[in-house]
């Protein structure tokens, strides 16, 4: 069964009885794709793909979610492909109010959770700026989907109190300047760090610096809930090379800390070929 059909009261969708909201004309819904496995989309996330007009998606929103757009929707890409350079950031937000005061259903729709390392913020605030009606659907982070589906918990009693998501890259295109990290060494016991495959020598070394061990298990979870998911394991001291190794490359999410190790247990639960069952499926209707 795809969307369509899945709030629909006449052909006995399962979630018709819900009252979800209608998508008026002249909105934008920002709203988050999860980090990959379209199961992962929230109820909301999955009405507003049946009703919008417009879905303007970045790099990181998977192939299987779009599909699930309404037919007829108009697909506009806002991200980085192959080098080239991303639209910016002032025009993407032009055109989501542009189409808004058009009097379209606008889907800005954003890898993982739209306020998490997603610009989200940014983009909510020019549209209350333009006085254009918005709406937020929080979505999946990566550090969480794709902990999970990795096998390693982000929290579990034996190991960690705490859990600190950070990101290794910053606007001016370097390492964070505004993290301390040797206070963050010291603080948080697991460590989820987005974009951080570029400057992952210079990370490490903060966090040897701030106490950390090398022994440290570290996980890189690439792609994660994609059909392209991996999960590379290695410890903080041998990380560099692990990724070298292994070809690690962006997107990937690195975890730090003694959880990684439940990996062991639990990791291998999930099989990405799912995905392939499900994208014939939905290319088929
Ligand atoms: C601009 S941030 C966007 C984060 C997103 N808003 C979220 O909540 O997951 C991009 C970074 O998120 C991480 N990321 C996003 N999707 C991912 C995925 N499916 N697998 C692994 N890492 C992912 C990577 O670290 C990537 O470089």
């Amino acid at each position: 069964m795809t969307t369509q059909s899945l709030f629909d009261r006449k052909r006995g969708g399962p979630f018709a009885p819900l009252s979800l909201p209608p998508f008026p004309p002249g909105e934008v819904w920002l709203v988050g794709a999860g980090p990959g496995d379209p199961g992962l989309l929230t109820l909301h996330a999955a009405h507003a793909l049946e009703q919008a007009d417009v879905v303007v998606h970045d790099a990181l929103v998977d192939e299987a979610v779009l599909r699930l757009a309404r037919p007829g929707a108009e697909i506009v890409f806002a991200g980085k492909r192959g080098g080239k350079p991303s639209a910016s950031q002032p025009d993407i937000t032009r055109r989501l109010i542009d189409l808004a005061k058009a009097g379209k259903r606008v889907l800005r729709l954003k890898g993982g959770d739209p306020f998490i390392f997603g610009r989200g913020a940014e983009e909510a605030r020019a549209l209350v700026a333009a006085g254009v009606p918005f709406r937020v659907v929080p979505g999946i982070t990566a550090g969480i989907g794709g902990l999970a589906y990795a096998g390693i918990p982000a929290t579990a009693r034996e190991t960690n109190a705490a859990i600190a998501f950070v990101t290794g890259h910053a606007a001016s295109g370097e390492v964070p300047d505004n993290v301390d990290w040797t206070a963050l060494a010291r603080s948080a016991s697991v460590l989820v760090i987005y974009m951080a495959v570029k400057h992952l020598a210079a990370i490490v070394d903060r966090l040897l610096a701030g106490g950390r061990s090398p022994d440290e298990p570290l996980a890189f979870i690439c792609a994660a809930t994609t059909a392209r998911h991996r999960v590379v394991t290695s410890t903080l001291g041998r990380a560099v090379a692990d990724r070298d190794a292994h070809g690690v490359e962006a997107p990937a999410i690195v975890v730090v800390g003694e959880v990684v190790r439940l990996r062991e247990q639990l990791g291998g639960w999930w099989d990405p070929s799912v995905l392939d069952s499900f994208q014939t499926d939905s290319a088929a209707e």
